[in-house]
């Protein structure tokens, strides 16, 4: 299995349907099913709203720091079985603090599954970005006394119609605690997105990127930076921000001299984990290994890791 760094994968996003019924019976909460065939057939998309939706109207199932360790303990099992060596996983504070989820217990359960893992892991903190840059602000306030347990910031959830610019105060304050900061844009967004995520919150990586790919001046200003885009295959098409996987950009990406890597985004929901990115890469898209070698590099050059570490991978 190809040695990897999986840089954008949503924790809430590996909640398996198995794990789902089986959290929500230790919980108490009620599912409107909890046949997995129907939960199943429920996993298919028009969009990312779509997704959205489901996504959060699951997310009641996790309340305690032990749910917490279990799923996180599930994915990095599993990423571990497909080669991943480095995980920076983003989490989603917001969504489990309005279900009456501690802070400390979201922290405790995910930060104990990495500490017991082989697997080199971090925690990227997420804003949902349609609750408003105001509540962004509060939540980044309210995790700093946790500053120790995440090591950057994200946006997330549904991109048009909340561009980046608004979050600028919150992106300074986390350049200022000296936290890492990443953003989705260009997932459904257009190029300008991108730009606003580099030139206003100054991300270090753009999560997803695909649509840059329709900026010619923007993909050049993406080579010549080598600005990391963590792009998501399986994830795209599920959505249908890409047709189907044999018209990814992927490969014109590389071409054209960009740092991307794969990535799978949420697994539970879009058919994979980062190895069935790569299988379905290999066979929808012929993408060869001297291809799946730049991707896996790119990904630890894109990694928030030592320069002691990245080394010991690659
Ligand atoms: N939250 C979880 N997955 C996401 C995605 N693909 N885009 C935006 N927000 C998300
Ligand atoms: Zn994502």
């Amino acid at each position: 299995m190809l040695p990897t760094a999986e840089l954008h994968i949503h924790i809430e996003g590996t909640l398996e349907p198995e794990m789902l019924v089986g959290l929500a019976r230790r919980n108490g909460v009620a599912l409107p099913t909890s046949d997995l065939d129907e939960l199943r057939a429920k996993y298919s998309f028009a969009d990312l709203q779509s997704f959205l939706d489901l996504y959060y109207d699951n997310l009641p199932v996790l309340r305690t720091s032990q749910d917490f360790y279990d799923l996180t303990s599930a994915y990095l099992d599993r990423a571990g079985r497909g080669g991943v060596r480095r995980a920076e996983i983003f989490f989603d504070p917001q969504v489990h603090l309005r279900n009456d989820v501690p802070l400390a217990a979201i922290f405790d359960g995910i930060t104990s599954a990495l500490g017991d893992s082989d697997i080199s892991a971090e925690l990227i903190l997420c804003f949902v970005r349609d609750l408003g840059p105001d509540a962004a602000m509060e939540t980044l306030r309210m995790a700093l006394p946790f500053r120790d347990r995440f090591i950057g910031v994200g946006l997330d959830s549904a991109e048009v119609g909340f561009p980046p610019a608004p979050f600028k105060d919150v992106y300074e304050l986390a350049a200022a605690e000296g936290l890492h900061r990443v953003a989705h844009a260009g997932e459904e967004g257009d190029p300008e997105y991108v730009r606003q995520a580099l030139d206003v919150l100054g991300v270090e990586r753009i999560d997803h990127g695909i649509r840059a790919m329709e900026d010619p001046e923007l993909v050049a200003r993406l080579r010549d930076e080598q600005v990391p885009l963590t792009v998501c295959p399986l994830s795209n098409v599920a959505l249908r921000a890409i047709d189907r996987l044999s018209e990814h950009v992927l490969p014109k990406m590389l071409d054209e001299g960009l740092l991307a890597c794969v990535n799978s985004d949420d697994p539970a929901y879009f058919g994979g984990y980062l190895d069935d990115n790569f299988a379905a890469l290999r066979s929808e898209l012929g993408m060869t290994e001297q291809q799946f070698a730049t991707l896996a590099r790119n990904s630890f050059d894109a990694s928030f890791a030592t320069a002691g570490q990245k080394a010991a991978w690659k």
